[in-house]
Parts: structure tokens; C-alpha cells; sequence
């Protein structure tokens, strides 16, 4: 006989309703691959009653989703709920617990409790996956625990939002301002209603906490991440970066410097003739460096239904094929915390918007400020503002230390001469 598995998918979204569909069309290719028939037992959500673009089959149709965790004939549950704590956070704590395989797509959830649900998972000796958790379609989680097992990592970043790249890369090309460019996101699906975390970096950072722990080998660090959004960057930003030959793109960046790991979510200037720059609308790319094989890249959607169902049918084949592996690349026992460090001490070039009164040697003043503090003029631009009394700063800087221009924005803000709170961006060489 066949070997078969049964499966209960909870969650019945946007992605949850693909995958289900998906499974359901797919399930010849997919025994043919795996040799193992994968059967939906069941499906749940919250509610029966919703409309929906396919019927659910009563009989399959589970009450209670976490019964799923206590029927014996369960072998694998597919967590497509979503948010870091209530019924996704029951229910595949509780799966793992009751030796379950899981996959899931939560992000949130895989960067808040991953090192405990993966030590779960190594004791029941069951699978937890979660290539859909970060980046939609990109498959980047099998690339480092498979295809990449041979390397030493010592960097990973690149775009791993879509919607933030959707929003910069529309006000770049259509001349948008941040708030139209957001208003068009939404009515093109690419923003939700509720699009906060993709805007504040948090989304960026559960998925770049997730990568550096596993390109890493160490536990998840939610402490040591620097993370700033990108509500700030407005139109004359857009325009300045263009003039110097740069685009403003939205990265997550872990790398390693002298066995101490920095991890960053911020928005960032990019010479416009990069690979990083040329990624525009909702296209999401990761690059990895490493030892031997040196560079690796990959793009791709980094959300929606279908590119997130490539990557979940991805773990579940993995599972069907008896692929059971630590979910975190090394045992549980071996992880330990790696030593990270803030960004304090990281050099940077940056560039900085300074909009003053228009007014006899305040450009003296700023110079003064910046040698005060170890950080030197490379570039200066100076531009009337629309109503002239003003006038809007643009310099670039040599590098220096990320603390030095702490304390430039620090003193620069109490000077009567600034009209409007400084902006400072990072320039990134990547
Ligand atoms: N959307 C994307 O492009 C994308 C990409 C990558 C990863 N993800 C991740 O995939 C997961 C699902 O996202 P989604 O966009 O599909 O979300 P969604 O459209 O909001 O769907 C959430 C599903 O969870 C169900 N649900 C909510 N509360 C529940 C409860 N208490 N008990 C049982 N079911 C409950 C809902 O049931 P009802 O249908 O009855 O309301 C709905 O079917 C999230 O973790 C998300 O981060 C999404």
C-alpha cells in the first residue's frame, strides 16, 4: 500500500485558501515526487459560516482547531493563521508538543518563539518549517540549511519587504509622495488596511532575526537589532538621492565582523548602478556571502498567495519524503547565543538633510559641529526651499562612527537655525 500522510490546515486566509486549493489539485505530482499520498484531513478557520471562493466539505470542516493536535491519525498541521501569540501561538506550541509535524508561514511567531518551538520539535523528533516565513516565495531557508551547508556565512541581507519596496520604488519612478505612493499600494493589494509593520521595520526584522540565526548558527537575538522605518523619506529625498547618483531602498543586513554580529533594518542610499538598487516594485532579493562559493542571489515575489504556497508545498515535500531535519540547521544542544553588537561603532558614510534658516555662516556652524564630533564633508549641495526664506542642506559624508553622528543630529537639533528635524540616511556599499 501507498504510504500516505493526512494533513489539517488551520487558517483559511488568503494563504490558507491557495494552499488548500493547491494541495488539492497537486496531489498526484506531489505523491509522484515524494512518494507519499499527502490527504487534507481536515481544514479549520475561525469561521464556517464566511464566504468563501471554494465549499468546504462538512465532513472535513474541524470545529475546534486544536482538537487537530490530539487526533491520532494527524500527522502534519499547516499553521496559516498568523500574529506572534493567541490561537497560532496554542496551536503550534501544542502540535509540536503532541508529535506533530508543522509548517508554517508566521513570521512573527517563528522570530518570538522559534528557539523553543524548535527544541520541542528535536525532542519529539518531528519536523517545524517555516520557509514561507520570510519572503514569500524566495527559497532562501532551505538555500542555507541545504545548498549553501558547506559555507561559511559572513553577510546576509537585501529587500525582504515588498510592500516598503513597492512604496519607494513608486515614488521614485512616479514621483509620488509617501502618502500617495501608500494610498496606491493599498488599491493594487500590496499594502494591507493595516500595513504598520511593514513600514516601521518590524516585518523586516522578524524575517532578517529568523536569517541571521540560521546563517549564524545561533538562537534568535530580539534584543540586539537596530530598526528604523521608512515614514520619514519624503520626495525631496527621493530627488537628492537621484541628483548623487543613488536610489533609497529599505534593507535588512546581518554581518558578522570579527566573530561579532551586527543586525540592522533601516532605509539606506545605494549607488544606483547596483544589483540592490535595480530591485524595484514588490520584488523582494536576499544575497548571501560566503566561504568558498562566494556570492549567492536570490529574488523573487516575496509575498502573496501563490509564491507563499511554492514555499510551504516546499516543506510539506520535505516532510513527505521523511526529511527530518533541525529546524534551526544545527542541533539545539550545539546552538548557542553568538555575540552580537550594536551598530555604535560601525562606520558609515551618510547622507544629511539639513533644512536652516537661510542666514550668514550657518554652513560654518555645521562644519563645526561635524569636526566636533570626527566626522567630515565629503559632498555639500545647497538648495533654496520653495519659499526661499529657507534654505535645505545636502552633504555627504566621509565615514565615521554611528555614535559620532548620534551626537551631529543631537547638537544640530538644538541650533535655531535648523527649520525641520534633521534627516540622516545611511550609505550603503552593497
Ligand atoms: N499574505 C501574504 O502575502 C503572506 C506572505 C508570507 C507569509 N504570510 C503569513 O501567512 C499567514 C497567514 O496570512 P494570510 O494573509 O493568509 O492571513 P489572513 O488572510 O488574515 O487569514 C487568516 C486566517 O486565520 C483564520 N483565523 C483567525 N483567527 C482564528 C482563530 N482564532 N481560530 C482559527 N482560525 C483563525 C481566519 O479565519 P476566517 O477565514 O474564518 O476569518 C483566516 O482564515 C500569516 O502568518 C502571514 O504572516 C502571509
Amino acid at each position: 500500500m501507498n504510504k500516505k500522510m493526512n494533513i489539517v490546515i488551520v487558517g483559511l486566509g488568503n494563504i490558507g485558501s491557495y494552499f488548500y486549493s493547491y494541495l488539492r489539485k497537486n496531489k498526484n505530482i506531489i505523491f509522484n515526487k515524494t512518494n507519499t499520498i499527502p490527504n487534507i484531513l481536515f481544514i479549520s478557520a475561525k469561521s464556517l459560516s464566511k464566504k468563501r471562493n471554494f465549499t468546504i466539505p462538512k465532513k472535513m470542516w474541524l470545529k475546534n482547531y486544536m482538537t487537530s493536535t490530539k487526533i491520532k491519525s494527524v500527522d502534519i498541521i499547516v499553521e496559516l493563521i498568523g500574529g506572534a501569540e493567541g490561537p497560532a501561538k496554542k496551536l503550534v506550541f501544542e502540535a509540536l508538543r503532541n508529535k506533530k509535524h508543522v509548517i508554517t508561514a508566521n513570521k512573527a511567531l517563528v522570530a518570538k518563539y522559534g528557539d523553543q518551538l524548535a527544541k520541542i520539535a528535536e525532542k519529539n523528533k518531528v519536523n517545524f518549517e517555516f520557509e514561507a516565513a520570510v519572503c514569500g516565495g524566495i527559497p532562501i531557508i532551505r538555500s542555507i540549511k541545504e545548498g549553501l551547508i558547506a559555507n561559511n556565512i559572513n553577510k546576509i541581507y537585501g529587500i525582504l519587504n515588498g510592500t516598503s519596496n513597492y512604496i519607494l520604488s513608486s515614488m521614485d519612478k512616479d514621483k509620488l509622495e509617501y502618502k500617495d505612493s501608500l494610498l496606491k499600494a493599498k488599491k493594487l493589494g500590496y499594502a494591507e488596511s493595516n500595513p504598520e509593520s511593514d513600514l516601521n521595520g518590524e516585518d523586516v526584522a522578524s524575517k532578517l532575526k529568523i536569517l541571521t540565526s540560521l546563517a549564524f548558527n545561533s538562537f534568535i537575538n530580539n534584543k540586539s537589532i537596530l530598526i528604523e522605518g521608512i515614514r520619514d523619506i519624503d520626495q525631496i529625498d527621493i530627488n537628492n538621492a537621484n541628483q548623487l547618483g543613488y536610489k533609497i531602498k529599505f534593507v535588512g543586513v546581518a554581518e558578522s565582523n570579527k566573530n561579532k554580529i551586527i543586525q540592522r533594518v533601516h532605509p539606506a542610499l545605494i549607488k544606483n548602478n547596483s544589483y540592490i538598487a535595480k530591485i524595484n516594485g514588490v520584488l523582494n532579493a536576499v544575497i548571501v556571502e560566503s566561504n568558498p562559493v562566494g556570492q549567492t542571489v536570490l529574488q523573487g515575489e516575496g509575498a502573496g498567495a501563490g509564491p507563499t504556497t511554492s514555499s510551504l508545498i516546499s516543506d510539506l515535500c520535505s516532510i513527505l519524503r521523511g526529511n527530518i531535519k533541525f529546524p534551526f540547521v544545527i542541533s539545539d544542544k550545539k546552538r548557542r547565543l553568538a555575540s552580537f553588537e550594536s551598530i555604535n561603532n560601525k562606520k558609515f558614510s551618510v547622507y544629511l538633510r539639513l533644512d536652516v534658516k537661510d542666514k550668514h555662516g550657518i554652513l560654518s556652524d555645521i562644519a563645526k559641529v561635524m569636526a566636533n564630533n570626527n566626522v567630515s564633508i565629503k559632498r555639500l549641495v545647497q538648495n533654496p526651499t520653495i519659499n526661499k526664506k529657507n534654505a535645505s542642506i545636502v552633504i555627504i559624508t566621509h565615514q565615521g562612527k554611528s555614535s559620532s553622528f548620534v551626537k551631529v543630529l543631537a547638537s544640530l537639533k538644538k541650533k535655531n537655525y535648523i527649520v525641520k528635524n534633521p534627516k540622516f540616511i545611511r550609505i550603503e556599499n552593497i
